[in-house]
């Protein structure tokens, strides 16, 4: 198309640019390693407010985790108020406290010297409770938790405030993670590309090998941790099985030692092939003893290296991938093979629902790529280990502008969860394209599946809580690379943070995370505050205007980039991201009554909303009808018109985001500045590309003019 040609002239552009201004960042910028972790300096003003903090930290306990979190605090205490801290182990019985400390303790530790001391409720892993009381006559700030992990998220809890120049002075917060398994996936390949990945190379792997130099590994582990992230998968979904060789496994080993201090386990991506192309059998069938043997002297030999490691994921059956149907087995069975070699050592399998065939028949009305993993897993309901995760992308298709959740967050009840959201933006710009994703996750978090009736929304279903399961949670593709800000954009980190704060609380209001984020970030300045949370709570909406409309998909180039316009390439094709447009109509009908009968797969209440047009909202029309092109939307506009009026108002509004950000010339630091300006100019081009060749796409399809004259020949 040539609106790609011209895409890609404009993406070059937009990487000079940003070269030029990389090049020259300061230290103080509000960019780099540290992202939102950068404890910047309060003024003296509010750095008095904090004088009554105490100047002694007392740890009690010797764990490589809770060494973490007094040098933490004492750092960040030193960096954000210029105070200089005293750090005391504290030994039962051998000293007394006589003046205000911070204690960094276990629970369990703390009621062994302090056993009057109740707590407000039963804390559970990794909670905290974070409170300023008298012990022993001393004024302290006690930072307290189930487990040292814990310990250190109330220390970053406790400097996230004071760096947010929150009180601190009636402070008495319990608060506990809202799931138990709160991961990444890196979708790194082991020679160092990311797949998806547009924050520059791995930070873990070149040339097939562990890096030597894995600073900004620790570095990553570090901000994991800061908002609560437990665990990190380090190589792509798409798995080497070379990692399960011994040699490569004293490699990962490196970088565990690195997560480690953090609390973060390291996980890995394992092919479910390995026993074949890896091991030397003659089969890799997960009924076969001689393949569960093989997986559990890989699972035994791992854990040898790594006590703490956390467990495999796997795609299996998927986009090429090899998978339990080569045997005529189960993805029950492929999961438990895993699940059964992982337990003994408390690990668990996160096995992705993202399995459906890409060699879809396109002439035939009735195929649906968005049935898939619930026609492939529901069945499948109650048959997995107790310690096996059903890993779910949180649409049906993949990862588009705007899709319904995926009806197999209601599909299982005997078997655990967990939604995968993913940080980096494939579909959504790809970092060169603001697009905050909070606002998106939080309407799949808060979505009420009606399951049984009841009130079930999906971050009840997954965290377990619905159906009362062991484990279950979340999982964020995020594709960290070793570019200075992390994912190739300052402004993008705000997805990786509001992921994190997301896993730990899906309650937490999108405008709540991206102000915490914000200040972190930029600091406190009030017009800074107001337009950096205006802008990025607006861009999904503005993306979407001017990319796919009414859940029609992104409208991307599918086959090829996933990021310039290309409509066309959703059809005729197996991939199955169809939107079905033709010269008549557009939409995929997905209803039960006469299309591929998708929305049969929801449960009764929710079918309603979507299955009859009437009651279907605009936003997900053509996600589940093929109407025409004149068909008038609740917002009393046409389809086509609609087509036309937010693709115009997306540009617009991309064009906007340069003159808010120009407002803060001054307000933030000078490369910041121009680094950021240049990434929105840059995107107001490609909006208007991207406006022009959908909306003369959707004329050439439809034959219907611009009412207001703007795309094709007025009529006449
Ligand atoms: C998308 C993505 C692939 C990835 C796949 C997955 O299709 O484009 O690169 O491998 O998702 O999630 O497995």
């Amino acid at each position: 198309m040539r609106t790609s040609f011209s895409a890609l002239a404009l993406r070059v552009t937009l990487g000079t640019l940003l070269c030029a201004s990389a090049s020259c960042v300061p230290s103080n910028a509000q960019t780099g390693d540290d992202a939102w972790l950068r404890n910047a300096r309060l003024d003296p003003a509010t750095v008095n407010s904090y004088a009554s903090l105490p100047t002694n930290v007392f740890v009690l306990g010797e764990t490589p985790v809770l060494r973490t979190a007094e040098q933490e605090l004492t750092t960040g205490i030193e960096k954000i108020l210029g105070r200089t801290l005293t750090v005391r182990s504290w030994m039962l019985g051998s000293r007394k406290i006589r003046r205000a400390s911070y204690i960094l303790a276990t629970v369990d530790e703390l009621q062994r010297v302090e056993p009057k001391l109740r707590l407000p409720q039963r804390m559970i892993r990794d909670g905290y409770w974070l409170v300023r009381r008298k012990i022993r006559g001393s004024d302290c700030v006690v930072i307290t938790a189930a487990n040292d992990r814990g310990v250190l998220y109330g220390v970053f809890a406790l400097l996230g405030k004071i760096a947010r120049g929150e009180s601190v002075s009636a402070l008495n917060d319990v608060e506990q993670p809202y799931a138990p398994v709160r991961w990444v996936n890196q979708w790194d390949n082991l020679d160092g590309r990311i797949e998806r990945g547009y924050g520059g190379a791995s930070i873990f792997f070149a040339d097939g090998k562990v890096r030597d130099d894995l600073t900004r590994a620790g570095q990553y582990a570090r901000l994991l941790a800061s908002i609560g992230i437990n665990g990190c998968t380090v190589n792509n979904v798409n798995a080497a099985p070379g990692v399960l060789a011994d040699s490569f496994i004293a490699q990962l080993r490196r970088i565990a030692d690195v997560f480690r201090p953090w609390g973060v386990q390291l996980a890995m991506s394992v092919d479910l092939g390995s026993p074949k192309t890896l091991g030397g059998l003659d089969t890799f069938d997960p009924l076969d003893p001689r393949v569960a043997q093989w997986w559990r002297n890989r699972v035994d030999e791992i854990y040898r290296q790594i006590p703490d490691f956390g467990g495999f994921v796997v795609k299996a059956d998927s986009e090429g991938r090899l998978g339990p149907s080569t045997y005529g087995r189960t993805h029950a069975d492929a999961a438990n093979v895993l699940a059964r070699a992982l337990k003994p050592h408390g690990g668990v399998v996160f096995y992705r629902a993202f399995v459906y065939n890409h060699h879809l028949d396109w002439r035939d009305l009735k195929n649906d790529r968005a049935k898939a993993a619930y026609d492939n897993f529901h069945p499948l309901d109650g048959a997995f280990e107790d310690n096996a995760i059903i890993q779910i992308k949180n649409g049906p298709i993949d990862f588009q502008v705007r899709e319904p959740v995926s009806p197999l967050f209601a599909g299982l009840h005997r078997t655990n969860e967990a939604i995968e959201l993913q940080i980096t933006q494939e579909y959504t710009g790809q970092q060169k394209h603001l697009c905050f994703l909070v606002p998106m996750w939080k309407e799949v978090l808060d979505f009420d599946m009606r399951v049984d009736r009841n009130f079930t929304p999906v971050r009840d279903l997954v965290s377990g809580r619905v159906f009362h399961r062991p484990v279950g949670g979340f999982a964020g593709v995020a594709n960290v690379g070793l570019d200075a800000n992390w994912l190739g954009s300052p402004l993008a980190m705000a997805n990786l943070y509001g992921f994190g704060r997301l896993a730990w609380n899906p309650n937490l209001s999108a405008e709540t995370i991206i102000d915490e984020w914000t200040r972190l970030t930029f600091g406190g300045d009030p017009l800074v505050v107001r337009t950096i949370n205006a802008l990025q709570l607006s861009s999904w909406h503005v993306y979407e205007n001017y990319t796919g409309p009414l859940g029609a998909g992104t409208l991307t180039n599918i086959t090829g980039n996933h990021y310039d316009p290309g409509p066309e390439s959703s059809e005729e094709n197996g991939w199955g991201q169809w939107h079905r447009a033709d010269h008549q109509g557009i939409g995929m009908d997905r209803t039960i009554a006469t299309g591929t009968g998708y929305i049969g797969q929801y449960p009764p209440e929710v079918q309603k909303l979507y299955e009859p047009l009437a009651a279907c909202p605009d936003n997900l029309l053509l996600f589940f009808h093929h109407v025409p092109y004149t068909y008038v939307l609740h917002s009393g506009k046409t389809v086509v018109q609609h087509v036309y009026d937010s693709h115009y108002e997306g540009a617009e509004q991309a064009a906007g985001f340069i003159t808010q950000w120009k407002k803060l010339e001054g307000h933030v630091d000078d490369a910041s500045y121009r680094d950021i300006l240049a990434r929105f100019e840059y995107q107001a081009t490609q909006a208007a590309v991207w406006r022009d060749a959908i909306c003369s796409w959707i004329y050439r399809m439809s034959g219907i003019p611009d009412q207001k004259g703007r795309v094709g020949t007025p009529s006449r």
